[in-house]
């Protein structure tokens, strides 16, 4: 059976994982291997909303987004490719942290938040009628910039969605799994039951990217995971990224071009256009990284990655 032929309302997954009620939709349940095949040719934005490629994760179409009568996006199309990691940068208030949290349905608790145009996870309508938001977010793991733990011990922060998902077998083993592919275990084996709030900023931050992979998604949301840390943990975070990228597809938000330049395999580069009266976040160039930073082919991406921005 391949992972994608699976469907949710079988009485039991493959992981041992309780079925979560909902429309009967065909999606990833389980971490991709660790071997990725190596990027296709470069492509252009223009180009890549023309057809469903095997290996797209997300797929968006024409996405307009709106705050009641304020439109923060318009017109991005674009595909996140399964196991890579993808940037998302460009000057703030251009709409990055809206498109992240539309991939997961987190705007969904906005109540001017409206979407148009399409977003589809591996060939689904992720804002279609019926889709289960619950099951969303299991796929689609998300952290958040400033790191937010429970305030409950290291533990129970880790055990806390599997717990509620139904995942309670092996529980521990789950929890040590996660904080190893935190990179945070042997910094806290021995105080599993302190509370998580006396963890330094970028422990903090590990453990909400444990929190985050012990469900085991699919994808991971990263909005500016190491803005609030010091260099050494920005560090350790990037290193982090390195090590899960393969396993997740993960999508990055980041104010640190250099940061974006070491850890994405791509970069979308977007910034505010003036669109009759007012700016709106657009969608300027989308491409590897190498050539966002490199040699990028619009004026607007050039004068943003050397700094002549504004
Ligand atoms: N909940 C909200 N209600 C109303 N407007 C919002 C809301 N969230 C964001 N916006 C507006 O949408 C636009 C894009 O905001 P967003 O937070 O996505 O930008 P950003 O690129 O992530 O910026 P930054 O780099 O500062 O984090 C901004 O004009 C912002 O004021
Ligand atoms: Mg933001």
């Amino acid at each position: 059976m391949t992972i994608d032929d699976q469907t949710f309302d079988h009485p039991q997954s493959s992981n041992g994982v309780a079925p979560i009620p909902g429309r009967r939709v065909r999606i990833r349940s389980e971490p991709l291997p660790g071997a990725i095949g190596s990027p296709a040719a470069t492509e252009s934005a223009a180009e890549s909303h023309v057809h469903i490629a095997p290996e797209s994760v997300f797929e968006a179409e024409k996405v307009g987004i709106f705050y009641g009568k304020k439109q923060a996006l318009i017109d991005v199309s674009m595909r996140i490719r399964r196991g890579q990691v993808t940037a998302l940068i460009g000057p703030s208030g251009c709409g990055k942290t809206t498109f992240l949290r539309s991939l997961n349905r987190m705007n969904d608790s906005v109540p001017s938040f409206r979407i148009e145009g399409k977003i589809t996870y591996h060939g689904h309508d992720i804002y279609g009628s019926g889709v289960d938001t619950v099951e969303v977010r299991r796929r689609i793991g998300m952290v958040f910039q400033k790191p937010n733990p429970f305030p409950k011990s290291i533990y129970d922060n880790v055990a806390w969605a599997p717990k509620n998902l139904g995942m309670r077998s092996g529980l521990s083993d789950r929890v040590e799994k996660a904080l190893r592919g935190a990179a945070l275990w042997d910094e806290v084996k021995d105080r599993l039951k302190d509370s998580a709030l006396g963890l330094s900023g970028g422990q903090q931050q590990r453990l909400c990217i444990a929190r985050a992979i012990a469900i085991e998604p699919d994808v991971l949301l990263l909005d500016e995971p190491a803005s609030a840390l010091d260099p050494i943990a920005t560090g350790a975070i990037e290193e982090l990224i390195h090590a899960l990228k393969g396993r997740f597809t993960i999508v990055i938000v980041t104010h640190n071009m250099q940061q974006a330049a070491r850890v994405a395999d791509r970069t979308a580069f977007f910034s505010l256009e003036t669109r009759g009266e007012k700016p709106i976040g657009s969608l300027i160039e989308f491409d590897e990284t190498e050539k966002i930073f490199g040699s990028p082919r619009d004026p607007r991406t050039r004068d943003y990655v050397t700094g002549r921005f504004g």
